[in-house]
């Protein structure tokens, strides 16, 4: 088989973001456009000749095309084998879990997460390094500058691989094998969790809906659910995945699930609700009358993780986003274990779960994960929501309540504000940088201000330091504004306003959230003056 240099040219604007490339559809479609991204990747990266690399991806539109062309160009440059999964799937936990388990170099995952898909959706490719979590920035820095220059690619001229039959094929000299995507993920969730007392659970009566979206979690979910846990057929909805994910988007939160909250919230509903996204490592958690902030999920699971056999020793510590809310630092507390404050992203949990110093990770934005895998990841969430519900015999509510009760409650919102003038969030991000050093010690609506400072992070690990991380507002009764613009939008700058109240509570009186906040939320405006500068009344999301 000869391998054939394909003459290019380079482009442009695609630094890889923390989840990779990410782009529309009809920009991955261009003209050797995937290869040199790919190319690029790989010449980035030493030493993988004759060694593995894990394809797969969430089954978007353009996946298939994608998929075929990497293996070409693994097989032109030398990689010895490529697993991929079967029809081109494998949910970006379930990639993790394939590099980890079978000490793959590495690993393309094809996806753009939440973002809808289709002919004009979005696509993306990210590559993971062998611990399996996303490639830490000297790699993809590297890949950035290659990207600038390069002027050709490897490849080969082969028929396209069946990626419907599991099995061994070979292309060039690389062997291919196809893999069932769900059976080594399943494997491990049996081995973390109590599946007895959750099949106990189902049989007692207890009723779940699990929208997958359209997703990739699908044929998760039907197996691991419905098969392996034996809840009834139809537990799972929206379960088989969609190339355009039903023209929907694929995002669980209260707007994309909207007909599932208002089930959860009658009397003759399900006791449980939950969601994953379009490439399973985000989570939705909803227990009847009472929706999880992933907040203070983050928090119960840590607080209860121990309930699963994958835990029962204990956790070693507990990691969270600087802007996810301060209630699983009472859980560490409480529990005597490390806490860690890091940056937004969850590839800043990679070294602290490398080095045992964190088991349970989490992020506002609906990400929790553990140190099974190093990605954040949907099922795993849902599954020990399962096996704390079995194993306590409570409902939702009642558990969420009773954590309140002991620890105190973090009332939390965040706000966006979407498609702002860059040059005006700029400026309003550096004007408040500017007022924070006369913060500290005033008085603003009857709080006192304890700090206020634009993050930075401290990698205790590799001693790395990331700065001007978001600002902070914390004040002395333990309630904190955030505010940063974010890293992952496509159009113009997103402001983000994080907001918390902690309050002592017996759990059982319940303020409107955003009636609770709303001190906090007049001080970030007098602070910022959003309104005055975007020209906005309101947020565009309010979560
Ligand atoms: C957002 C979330 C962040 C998450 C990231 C990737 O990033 O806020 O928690 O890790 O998406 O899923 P942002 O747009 O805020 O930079
Ligand atoms: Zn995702």
């Amino acid at each position: 088989m000869t391998i054939k240099t394909i003459n290019t040219t380079p482009y442009t604007d695609q630094k890889p973001g923390t989840s990779g490339l990410r782009k529309r559809v009809p920009v991955f479609q261009q003209a050797n456009y995937v290869e040199n991204f790919v190319q690029s990747i790989f010449d980035s990266l030493e030493g993988f000749a004759g060694k593995t690399l894990v394809i797969g991806g969430d089954g978007r539109f353009f996946n298939d095309v994608a998929i075929q062309k990497a293996i070409r160009i693994a097989a032109a440059n030398g990689f010895g084998k490529v697993m991929v999964g079967q029809g081109g799937i494998l949910s970006t936990p379930a990639a993790s879990n394939v590099i980890r388990k079978y000490k793959a170099f590495g690993g393309l995952v094809l996806s753009a997460s939440h973002n809808p898909g289709g002919p004009e959706g979005d696509f993306g490719i990210k590559y993971n390094v062998g611990n399996g979590g996303p490639a830490p920035e000297k790699i993809t820095d590297a890949v950035f500058a290659r990207t600038k220059v390069i002027d050709s690619y490897k490849t080969l001229d082969t028929a396209d691989i069946d990626l419907g039959t599991i099995g061994t094929q070979t292309v060039g000299d690389m062997t291919v094998e196809v893999i069932d995507p769900v059976k080594d993920y399943a494997a491990l969730m049996e081995e973390l969790f109590d599946f007895e007392a959750i099949r106990a659970l189902f049989a007692s009566g207890f009723r779940m809906t699990f929208d997958a979206m359209h997703a990739v979690t699908g044929p998760y979910a039907h197996t691991i659910i419905e098969d392996m846990l034996g809840a009834p057929k139809g537990t799972v909805i929206n379960g088989t995945p969609s190339p355009s994910f039903n023209d929907g988007h694929p995002d669980p939160n209260l707007v994309y699930c909207k007909d599932m909250y208002d089930l959860l919230m009658t009397e003759d509903g399900p006791d449980f609700g939950a969601a994953s996204d379009g490439d399973g490592d985000r989570n939705l958690i909803i227990g009847k009358n009472r929706f999880v902030t992933p907040s203070d999920s983050l928090a119960l699971l840590a607080a209860n993780a121990h309930l699963a056999p994958g835990y029962k020793d204990g956790i070693a510590g507990i990691a969270r986003s600087m802007p996810t809310s301060a209630a699983a630092d009472r859980v560490a507390e409480k529990l005597g274990i490390e806490m860690h404050e890091t940056p937004t992203g969850w590839k800043f949990f990679g070294n602290l779960l490398d080095a045992g110093r964190v088991t349970i990770c989490g992020e506002e934005s609906a990400g929790t994960g553990s140190n099974h895998v190093r990605e954040k990841d949907g099922l795993w969430a849902v599954l020990l929501w399962l096996n704390i519900l079995a194993v306590r015999k409570q409902g939702v509510d009642a558990i969420v309540r009773e954590h309140w009760a002991s620890y105190g409650r973090n009332y939390y919102t965040r706000h966006d504000y979407e498609e702002v003038d860059s040059a005006i969030a700029n400026a309003l991000m550096t004007d408040l940088r500017g007022r924070l050093p006369a913060l500290a010690g005033q008085v603003l609506e009857g709080l006192e201000v304890a700090y206020a400072d634009d993050f930075t992070y401290h990698d205790p690990v590799d001693g790395s330091t990331s700065s001007m991380q978001g600002v902070r507002i914390g004040f002395a009764d333990g309630s904190r504004i955030v505010l940063r613009l974010s890293g992952t939008g496509t159009v113009g700058a997103t402001l983000r306003v994080y907001l918390e109240r902690y309050e002592p509570t017996d759990g059982q009186h319940d303020l409107d959230t955003q009636h609770a906040l709303a001190p906090l939320i007049g001080i970030a405006e007098s602070l910022a003056g959003i309104k005055a500068r975007t020209g906005r009344t309101e947020p565009s999301v309010i979560t």
